[in-house]
């Protein structure tokens, strides 16, 4: 019944991680044209599910890709991948296929490669993180979940190398994300993370933490924030589905406050893992 090697989706096939495999000519591999989500499960349920598709759907008209499935048939993969009652989560991307040759314009007719695969989340630092400011150097889309992350991961790199574990893009003074996060401020006791645009992803759990501040009658809003608005807030908090809601304790080497997650984190973080509990709750036929 169990086996040891965990299955993932390939084309339609379930098959051990060793065996899956694409060809060179796939779009996705010689030009990153695709797009892809993550999304978290917890007691076997993922998280939000509906909201997960539908911005995936976003992505893809985005890119002038159809919907290659329905939610129904996402919902039946992501079922067979998930293993047990642990937290775990889906990585799901959808390429534009493998064309004959290498051209950059689209051809016309050619098969999505689809992909699927479940993995254990990693803990979470309960004691916050250390993050670095950068210069955002991405392009104007930023709203489409793209599978092209290079200048994600050289962001990403540059906070690695500066013993930092997010770097916060910065952009004509604006703070707008993580290089994989949705960013957060506390300011006067009011909460205010950038709106939604072509500069920032449209974060699922940015939007769930937003409704859990609602729930506890903390102000929120929706606005632009400058560096000098982030370098004096009183917390700074990341936001994404692997990583839930990390407080930021050191910025720029300096200590975010206190330099100890903040009082409005403590609230927000218990609310939110209130919120993945009552999800593991959530009966198996249903
Ligand atoms: N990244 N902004 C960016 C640039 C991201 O890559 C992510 C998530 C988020 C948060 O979105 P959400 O709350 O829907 O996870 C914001 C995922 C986790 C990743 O690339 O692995």
């Amino acid at each position: 019944m169990s086996s040891t090697e965990s299955l993932v989706y390939l084309n339609g096939q379930f098959l051990p991680l060793s065996e899956a495999k694409i060809p060179v000519l796939d779009r996705g591999f010689l030009f990153g044209d695709g797009v892809y989500e993550v999304i978290p499960v917890y007691g076997g349920h993922p998280l939000r599910l509906e909201e997960h598709l539908r911005r995936l759907k976003e992505s893809l008209a985005s890119i002038q890709m159809e919907s290659p499935l329905t939610d129904a048939e996402w919902a039946d993969i992501f079922d067979r991948l998930i293993t047990g009652p642990a937290d775990q989560s889906i990585y799901l991307q959808v390429t534009r296929g493998v064309a004959p040759k290498r051209d950059h314009a689209i051809p016309p007719g050619i098969k999505p490669t689809l992909f699927a695969m479940c993995t254990p989340i990693a803990p979470i630092p309960l004691d916050g993180i250390k993050a670095v400011t950068v210069d955002d150097i991405r392009w104007d889309r930023c709203n489409i979940k793209a599978i092209t992350l290079l200048a994600n991961v050289l962001l990403r790199q540059e906070a690695v190398e500066n013993g930092a574990s997010e770097a916060i893009l910065v952009r004509d003074n604006q703070v707008l994300e993580g290089a994989a996060s949705n960013i957060f401020i506390v300011q006067d006791g009011t909460l205010i993370t950038p709106p939604k645009g072509s500069e920032i992803l449209p974060g699922i759990t940015r939007d769930l933490v937003l409704e859990l501040a609602h729930e506890q009658g903390i102000p929120a809003i929706e606005r632009h924030f400058t560096l000098a608005e982030l370098k004096s807030a009183e917390e700074i908090w990341l936001t994404s589905s692997t990583r839930e809601i990390l407080a930021v304790v050191e910025l720029d080497g300096q200590p975010v406050s206190s330099g100890k997650p903040g009082p409005l984190w403590k609230i927000l973080q218990s609310a939110y893992q209130d919120y993945k509990q009552k999800l593991r709750n959530v009966s198996a036929d249903h």
